[in-house]
């Protein structure tokens, strides 16, 4: 049996970070420390399963406390660092960027910083093996019109307080490689969906507000494109990118999976009509909800909103071997049931406002199942 390696994860207890913490321990091959500081968008319940796990260690505190991570780095020796956490909500940066330069630009920072001091010291074996496997995002490309994809090859053209944080995090990424050789490699991935996203994100936003009856804001006319890819998905992408990419190269990651926004909400109306419809809800029954659809609303646009993500992974497909494995309409429904099975799990960090509900009006799906 081969020995586990140790790695490094930040922001394990967000949405992406749950998903790939357990990737790796599943894959028997990792023992993970996760140093994440419990944001508002983290929930401890997440890997709570995981306490007891003796390939498992939780850190609570910041990416942004060099001491922190540099007695993390040097009391674990891990072989490789993935660096997930952000400040991650576009609206959020649009009202404050503070919190996202200060997490997403000075915080990677002092991560590529600590990483430094330690790889330089590591043996010439360990030193050439160590990774910095850096996650970004397809926003710091900025918008496409109707046709094209990102690739790594697209200029930089962030549009938002986030994408400008994080195209800046790449940059320093990408410095860090070029001045000081340190074996970086990073990701720029498409919107992911799937358990454990915190609600203010658009698909579990649009769930939970569709089954307690509340109304489904879209962003204007709803024809905004986003590339959709489901979490697990790009977790194995990570993971690959971090065991076999090349040190100083960029890979975008996709679903090829183009979807307008009203598209989308009307695909979750359209399941959630099947999996759980109205006239068996018994308050949406009594509020004479006919369909999920009926609660879209339009609403002002974000300010500055790009058209349209899409991304052509065609590099890590032919030089790593990945591909999307689950398909959107398989993933979607996965998502629906997920949340709708995880009440607990939904209350902890949506204030109690949720969860209750679906205990009370989505129970009766349970005794349907259990027959
Ligand atoms: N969600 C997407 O669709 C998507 C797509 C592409 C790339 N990304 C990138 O993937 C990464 C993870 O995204 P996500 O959606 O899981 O985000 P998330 O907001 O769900 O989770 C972020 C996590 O980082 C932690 N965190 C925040 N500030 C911290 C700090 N100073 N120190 C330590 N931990 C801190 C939070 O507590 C939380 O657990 C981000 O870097 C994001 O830019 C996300």
């Amino acid at each position: 049996m081969t020995e586990k390696q140790t790695v490094l994860v930040t922001g394990g207890c967000g949405f992406i970070g749950t998903n790939f913490v357990r990737l790796l321990i599943q894959s028997g091959e990792y023992r993970v420390v996760n140093l994440d500081a419990l944001t508002y968008a983290a929930n401890p319940l997440s890997l709570a399963d995981l306490e007891e796990n003796p390939n498992y260690v939780f850190v609570k505190g910041s990416i942004t406390d060099r001491e922190l991570v540099a007695s993390l780095l040097s009391q674990y020796q891990p072989t490789g660092v993935f660096h997930f956490a952000a400040e991650s909500h576009v609206d959020r940066s649009i009202v404050s960027a503070e919190d996202f330069v200060h997490t997403n630009v000075v915080g990677t920072f002092t991560m590529l910083e600590t990483a430094r001091a330690y790889w330089k010291n590591l043996q010439e074996d360990r030193k050439e093996a160590f990774r910095f496997l850096h996650v970004s995002t397809d926003e710091v490309f900025g918008s496409l019109g109707p046709d094209g994809w990102f690739t790594e090859e697209t200029p930089y053209a962030p549009n938002s307080p986030y994408s400008a944080s994080k195209a800046s995090s790449d940059h320093f990424v990408r410095a860090f490689h070029h001045t000081y050789g340190l074996p970086t490699v990073i990701t720029n991935c498409s919107n992911n969906y799937g358990p454990y996203q915190f609600p203010e994100k658009m698909i579990p936003l649009m769930i939970l507000n569709a089954i307690s009856g509340k109304p489904l804001p879209v962003y204007g006319d709803g024809s905004n494109v986003r590339d959709w890819l489901y979490v697990e998905d790009h977790c194995k992408a990570v993971k690959l990118a971090f065991e076999k990419g090349t040190p100083g190269e960029v890979y975008v990651i996709g679903g090829s999976n183009e979807q307008k926004n009203l598209n989308l909400v009307n695909k979750i109306c359209d399941m959630l009509n099947d999996i759980a419809p109205p006239e068996e809800v018994p308050q949406l029954h009594e509020q004479g909800l006919k369909s999920y659809k009926d609660l879209i609303r339009f609403v002002t646009d974000r300010p500055g909103h790009d058209r349209r993500y899409a991304i052509d992974s065609a590099k890590i497909r032919r030089e790593l071997g990945w591909q999307a494995e689950v398909g959107f309409e398989a993933g979607l429904r996965r998502t629906i049931e997920w949340y709708l099975q995880n009440p607990e799990w939904v209350d902890q960090v949506s204030g109690g406002s949720y969860g209750e509900w679906i205990k009370k009006n989505y129970a009766w799906r349970d005794a349907k199942e259990a027959k």
